[in-house]
């Protein structure tokens, strides 16, 4: 297959749906072959299956060492080597801080900060070994970019997120593997389910409500599809931004500036 990422690897975490699979299939199109690697191995197979035939589903826990290093090992036992990765695996919670418990906390600490640093590291090596640079790209969100009353657990860890892309960034380069990030604002997607069941139960909102509210305050009018990210997943993968280092760029339809 031709396309921008004709012969490319990509592993991907948190694939097998939402904004990860748009990710997959986007990239699949552009003639990469993917690794949809995901917790849900079951729906990770049908997304793959979806996919097409270079598209194969691997079962990882981005929690789990012994899982990152296997998840690593697979993808190069199967496609060669790894080109690409998109730490895109990510929980979500909120509390005001008054009810935030350990247990949240280092939950959502553990699969979005330490997933993403220790997944990070894992292909660097691989690439390091390799011998011929890479692309790395994390997804932040614009809950990063500043805190929010309800939000703080995910806003911080999504803070983290940004500050490791520019650490890493800053020290990959000298191996020609380019480290940045992704900063969405509002995403349509089942990840919404969670975050309007929060909002019901601390805001008193009826379900879908706080969807409808963030939707209509983005100032272009909508809320994201994931088709909407994958242009910037792309371009942030291709030739064009290998002078591109360390950086996070907002694609939320104009909710934040930085
Ligand atoms: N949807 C939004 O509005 C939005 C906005 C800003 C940023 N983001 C970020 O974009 C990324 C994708 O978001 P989404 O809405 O598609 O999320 P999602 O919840 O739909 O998908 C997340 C995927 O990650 C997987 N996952 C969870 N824990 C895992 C683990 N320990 N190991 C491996 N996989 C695991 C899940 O099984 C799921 O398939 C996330 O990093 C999210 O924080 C989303």
């Amino acid at each position: 297959m031709t396309g921008r990422l004709s012969g490319k690897v990509a592993l991907i975490t948190g694939a097998a749906r939402g904004i990860g699979r748009a990710f997959a299939q986007a990239y699949f199109q552009e003639g990469a072959k993917v690794a949809i690697c995901d917790i849900n191995i079951e729906r990770a197979k049908i997304t793959a299956k979806e996919i097409g035939d270079s598209a194969i589903a691997i079962d990882m826990d981005v929690t789990c060492q012994n899982s990152i290093d296997d998840a690593v090992a697979n993808v190069v036992s199967q496609f060669g080597r790894i080109d690409i990765l998109i730490n895109n695996a990510a929980v979500f919670t909120a509390a005001p801080i008054t009810e935030i418990n350990r247990i949240d906390f280092e939950r959502t600490f553990e699969i979005n900060v330490a997933g993403t640093l220790f997944t990070m590291q894992a292909a660097a090596r691989q690439m390091i070994e390799q011998g011929h640079g890479g692309t790395i790209i994390n997804m932040a969100s614009q809950a990063g970019r500043r805190g929010e009353a309800l939000v703080s657990v995910y806003c911080a860890s999504k803070a983290a997120v940004i500050s490791l892309t520019q650490s890493a960034g800053l020290n990959l380069i000298q191996h020609g593997i380019n480290v940045n990030a992704i900063a969405p604002g509002v995403v349509e997607g089942e990840h919404w389910d969670d975050v309007d069941t929060y909002f019901a139960k601390y805001e008193g909102k009826a379900p879908g409500q706080k969807k409808a509210e963030v939707s209509k305050a983005v100032p272009y009018g909508r809320m994201a599809i994931p088709d909407d990210l994958t242009g910037m997943a792309i371009f942030l993968a291709s030739e064009e931004a290998k002078y591109i280092v360390a950086q996070t760029y907002n694609v939320d339809g104009g909710n934040w500036m930085s």
